[in-house]
């Protein structure tokens, strides 16, 4: 797609993609509702322009799904009740898979909450969302290292 340079990429997604998972909380680098995977990185992408994304890899919420199963992510979130509103949750969940990436699953709460501190919530007051990772992070070793 052409954009105008001073396009966002949380408005290129939005309004170009018409992918609305992403969400806008405060359109200034602090809630983290918009968080987006660009090439391995979360980033917020209210503060990245959608042309320095041109060539990159984005996933954003709505592609983590395969289908009807939803990602590990999802489901944690879903079974240990890691929302209330939903309006942080693309941008928590989105932050979640790529921390449980790079620390291969390798997680404890303090690390969790550290990690999670760009991404606000009004609701939940954040137990549930760290549990909902670190029962995801969980579900990654079991995955990935179960014959170590
Ligand atoms: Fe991007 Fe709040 S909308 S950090
Ligand atoms: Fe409402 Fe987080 S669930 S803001």
């Amino acid at each position: 797609r052409d954009v105008e340079d001073r396009t966002l990429l949380v408005h290129f997604i939005r309004d170009h993609l018409a992918l609305t998972g992403t969400h806008v909380g405060c359109d200034t680098t602090q809630c983290g509702a918009c968080t987006v995977v660009v090439d391995g990185k979360a980033v917020k992408s209210c503060t990245v322009l959608a042309v320095s994304a041109d060539g990159s890899d984005v996933t954003t919420v709505e592609g983590l799904a395969d289908g009807d199963n939803l990602h590990d992510v999802q489901t944690a979130f879903h079974e240990h009740h890691g929302l209330q509103c939903g309006f942080c949750t693309s941008g928590m969940i989105m932050a979640a898979v790529n921390m449980i990436k790079r620390h291969d699953g390798m997680l404890d709460e303090a690390t969790v909450r550290h990690e999670l501190e760009g991404n606000l919530c009004r609701c939940t007051g954040y137990h549930n969302i760290i549990k909902s990772v670190l029962a995801a992070a969980e579900k990654h070793r079991q995955r990935n290292h179960a014959a170590a």
